[in-house]
């Protein structure tokens, strides 16, 4: 049988990097090529094969497809919630029609999976807040939300009309030591644990009581494999799936990094992202996933904790 080759667009993100070494580890270097807008040095482009490509790009797309008889893709671009506010126009168009290009391009070539994130930004302001249930109401106030939802409906389309496997998550926020997040309105919670480590105190653009879903990399990658691993038959849902480790505020990161690191201070100076956080749920209930693919988290925060400040 032949083996599969993966191609995976934004591997400088946040998610992508981690992703990219991930997959080369278990599928072999040669047959997971890194793209992104910008050629980088480093561990992505000395480790296998990297090509340029802006996803929006969509005959550079077909052409990398092609030259490397892509199999899977994992589209991974995408503005976040915070920058896509600044700019809504730019975010709408990278979101969407990224996706579209891919989907369109999974429709025409012989690509058996399609990965694309989704997020807990898809819910909205009267969502229920706690354990907000997969299938519920979704009423996204952010163009990042808005494009998100849209998405996820599309994914189920392609699905439906056109047979693609397509597979997705909507991502709690996700904490990682080893590409910082860029313009989202949990990155508070990657930044304290700089700033613990670097200068003993932070300054939050959250309020203390703030709760969110969030989650640890590791986590978070290992659970987009296991998902892209199962068998088409077992994924029910072609959405995206509901996904969930942990639920906490800035003052209980404080409280675990102070376990660690007594002197840690943390003060507050509350920006536009409070609104973005207060119209997102507080805990996801992720039955589906556990039930359909055996989704099961191993971070809690202390334990996050613990691995952050070992690393960063
Ligand atoms: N972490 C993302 C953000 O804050 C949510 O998907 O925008």
């Amino acid at each position: 049988m032949q083996s599969d080759t993966i191609l995976i667009i934004g591997a400088g993100g946040q998610i992508g990097g981690e992703l990219t070494m991930y997959l080369r580890n278990i599928f072999g270097s040669n047959n997971v090529i890194a793209t992104d807008l910008k050629k980088t040095s480093g561990e992505l482009s000395e480790s296998g094969p990297f090509e340029e490509l802006n996803v929006l790009d969509k005959n550079n797309f077909i052409e990398i497809v092609k030259k490397y008889d892509v199999t899977q893709i994992y589209n991974l671009a995408a503005m976040l919630s915070a920058t896509g506010e600044k700019f809504p126009l730019k975010a709408w168009q990278l979101n969407m029609d990224g996706l579209f290009n891919t989907l369109e391009i999974a429709k025409d070539n012989a690509i058996k999976k399609v990965y694309w994130p989704s997020s807990i930004a898809a819910f909205g302001p009267t969502t229920e807040k706690q354990n907000t249930q997969q299938n519920t109401i979704m009423d996204p106030v952010t163009i990042y939300g808005i494009s998100k939802l849209a998405g996820e409906r599309l994914c189920e389309w392609y699905f439906l009309k056109h047979h693609i496997d397509v597979r997705s998550i909507r991502y709690p926020g996700l904490i990682s030591y080893k590409t910082e997040p860029g313009g989202g309105t949990t990155d508070y919670a990657v930044d304290i644990y700089f700033k613990a480590k670097a200068e003993k105190k932070y300054t939050c653009f959250l309020e203390a009581d703030t709760k969110l879903p969030m989650m640890y990399m590791p986590d978070a990658i290992r659970g987009t494999v296991e998902l892209m691993e199962t068998n088409a038959a077992k994924i029910k849902i072609r959405s995206s799936y509901n996904f969930a480790a942990m639920s906490f505020d800035p003052q209980m990161v404080a409280e675990s990094i102070k376990k660690i690191i007594p002197e840690f201070e943390i003060d507050y100076k509350i920006d536009f992202r409070q609104q973005i956080a207060e119209g997102w749920p507080q805990s996801i209930d992720d039955t589906p996933a556990k039930n359909d693919w055996g989704w099961k988290p191993e971070f809690g925060l202390d334990k996050m904790t613990k691995d952050m400040l070992e690393h960063v």
